[in-house]
């Protein structure tokens, strides 16, 4: 059995073992797990030149924890409750033995495709149990699943299809978001154009919209599982083997494939689940992330199911058909964890408490935030409204490289503070450093958030290019994992995440890099140069700012259709997602005589603060910013 915390003084003194001898900690954490063969030795690892392996030689299979492990006990437990987008069709409940049935079934319709261990799979499917089913089925079988988030565009699913060279593409016909229909498979093809190195799709019937089947590449999902068993032995995993590739957003260049192996990956996510959401066996546990995050991937996926637990996934959105769906999701099925995102809950609280007092939803007994800082005037109206002031909030931080929770209170345990994500869970030594890489010790101080020492579930390496994980995590500052999040640590010792101090804007709880969306709107013809910045924006924590110089070409144009052809131009290359809300079409951009854009500029001006633009002397044109701020109040 997993160790659970309980009591303040509990935490305490796990946190003080696992800093005092983190490989004991951890040895005896891991052992609760089925291992076909124990590992040799704990850790290996050096930050200065980067790796990190942890249960070194020992030999698993994480779909056997989940099923094989268990099945004795869970068989007729419901595993998953798949709740549709339209609340007047049924819902779906798969129980352990259904599902590790479907899982085998799906692995055995993979190997009779061709894929082997080490072949990587690409997920591009709505928020259905398919998906994670073909998770599963991908770790059963040894292949690193790629999920590729529904609402990213072709051109994102090529980019990422082709940078693993994904073998299969795993998609369905189409998909539902609120009152709209997408169809995805016209997507999936439209990116299937530029990716040779895919020679299967497999494709979803879930909508039921008519969709375009290539003679030799596509097959219909239902005609594979009916020519395949569901029993299969799952393949033997060395604990460091890649379990998935999942691809985030840095601050330069494309994103990049986050590598998570296999045995680390396991124990921390199922750890952290257990201990921070305090799990009991007839809890309901339901996050509303998507399976195309590592939120989805840890915490509705492989940790609850690690741990035997029944979830809730959910297709929709929260205000389809009307503003009280989670509410009455909750109330339906009787969810006594709920684990949301800071926009979710600030775009709810817009409609006040009306909708929400339409339902019981007495079954609550914890509430998780995740994704981006919640701001105070949020935490409260969750910690009231929903809760009604009996649920602890969970305010839990961490990033699609950590795998796994990383500063968290313990629910119920750990006294919470509004806006704080709390005290590092065991395992977890962090470290505040100044710009220069000086650590900042002592209470009451606000630096930028470093970890010092390697923990089960961190990123191994970035996919097909190690150099690049070096660069990115393990080169600002020597010897340390930097997270690219600045922090404040209070009197009382507690951290507040203060939001990204790099080029990486969080919208709405998503990633972008600054240079991404960039390169999205340069590819629109009439624009010569870009520069983004993100901007407070009360439902999304963050939006989109951007800054334009058009080409001469398009000074006949009306700028208003300019500006919405960037904006169809941006989705088109990355998805709705990263909407610009603002759009300055601008003559200069503040540039230093290298050549760098000066963007503490552009973000005063966003943010529409422009009482104190600093010393702009090593600037090539000053007189940019002066034009800057004018164009700024006429938008
Ligand atoms: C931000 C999501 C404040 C942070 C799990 C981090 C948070 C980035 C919190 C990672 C939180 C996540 N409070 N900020 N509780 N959780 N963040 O990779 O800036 O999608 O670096 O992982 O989200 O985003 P990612």
């Amino acid at each position: 059995m997993l160790p659970k915390i309980n009591s303040l003084a509990g935490y305490l003194y796990e946190y003080q073992k696992s800093i005092a001898n983190p490989e004991d900690f951890w040895d005896t954490v891991a052992q609760s797990f089925y291992w076909r063969k124990k590992w040799n030795k704990v850790l290996e690892w050096d930050f200065n030149d980067y790796y990190a392996r942890w249960f070194v030689g020992g030999k698993l299979n994480i779909t056997e924890n989940i099923f094989e492990k268990n099945l004795f006990l869970l068989a007729n437990k419901p595993a998953i409750i798949w709740e549709p987008n339209d609340p007047t069709q049924p819902h779906i409940t798969l129980t352990y033995g259904e599902l590790f049935e479907k899982v085998c079934q799906f692995a055995n319709v993979l190997l009779a495709n061709g894929i082997k261990k080490g072949d990587v799979v690409a997920i591009y499917l709505p928020m259905v149990s398919e998906a994670a089913i073909a998770m599963l089925a991908c770790a059963r079988v040894g292949a690193v699943h790629s999920v590729v988030f529904a609402g990213f565009s072709a051109s994102s699913l090529s980019d990422r299809i082709n940078d693993a060279q994904a073998k299969i593409l795993l998609t369905a016909d189409g998909n539902y978001r609120g009152a709209k229909a997408i169809e995805l498979k016209k997507i999936a093809d439209e990116a299937l154009e530029s990716c040779p190195s895919i020679q299967k799709s497999i494709v979803l019937q879930h909508t039921k919209s008519a969709v375009m089947m290539q003679e030799g590449r596509d097959i219909w999902w239902h005609d594979a599982i009916s020519a395949v068993d569901t029993k299969n032995i799952a393949e033997e995993m060395d604990a460091e083997d890649p379990l998935f590739t999942l691809y985030t957003s840095g601050s330069t260049g494309k994103p990049k494939g986050v590598v998570h192996t296999t045995g680390g990956y396991m124990v921390y996510t199922a750890y952290t689940f257990k201990n921070v959401f305090q799990y009991e066996q007839d809890d309901i546990f339901w996050c509303t992330a998507d399976v195309g995050w590592v939120t989805g991937h840890s915490y509705i996926v492989y940790a609850p199911l690690l741990c035997g637990a029944t979830i809730v996934m959910f297709e929709g959105i929260p205000t389809y058909p009307d503003v009280d769906r989670f509410w009455a999701i909750i109330e339906k099925h009787k969810v006594t964890t709920l684990y949301t995102a800071p926009t979710a809950i600030r775009s709810l609280m817009a409609y006040g408490t009306e909708p929400v007092e339409r339902h019981n939803l007495s079954s609550l007994r914890i509430l998780g935030s995740v994704g981006e800082p919640i701001n105070e005037e949020a935490w409260q109206w969750y910690y009231t409204h929903i809760g009604k002031g009996n649920c602890p909030i969970v305010d839990t931080w961490w990033q699609t490289e950590t795998g796994g929770i990383m500063i968290s209170p313990i629910a119920g345990i750990t006294p919470t503070k509004p806006a704080y994500a709390t005290l590092p869970l065991p395992g977890v030594q962090l470290m505040i450093v100044d710009s220069e890489g000086k650590e900042l010790t002592g209470n009451n101080v606000e630096g930028n958030l470093c970890i010092k020492f390697p923990w089960p579930s961190m990123i191994r390496t970035t996919y097909g290019d190690h150099e690049r994980c070096k660069q990115a995590y393990f080169s600002t500052y020597k010897g340390l994992y930097f997270t690219g999040d600045g922090v404040k640590r209070d009197a009382d010792g507690y951290y507040r995440i203060l939001g990204r101090v790099d080029d990486v804007i969080n919208i709405s709880g998503h990633r972008l890099g600054t240079a991404e969306v960039e390169n999205a709107i340069n590819s629109h013809p009439l624009v010569l140069e870009s520069a983004v910045v993100g901007f407070p924006h009360d439902i999304k924590g963050q939006a989109i700012y951007a800054y334009v110089i058009l080409d001469n070409a398009a000074k006949n144009n009306d700028p208003e259709k300019i500006k919405l052809s960037i904006n169809v131009a941006v989705s088109k290359v990355i998805g709705a997602i990263a909407k610009l809300d603002k759009i300055q079409i601008v003559s200069g951009l503040p540039k230093t005589r290298s050549g760098k854009i000066m963007r503490r500029i552009l973000r005063k001006v966003a943010e529409g603060d422009t009482s104190n633009m600093g010393d702009i002397s090593t600037l090539l044109d000053p007189n940019v910013v002066a034009e800057i701020v004018e164009g700024a109040k006429l938008l």
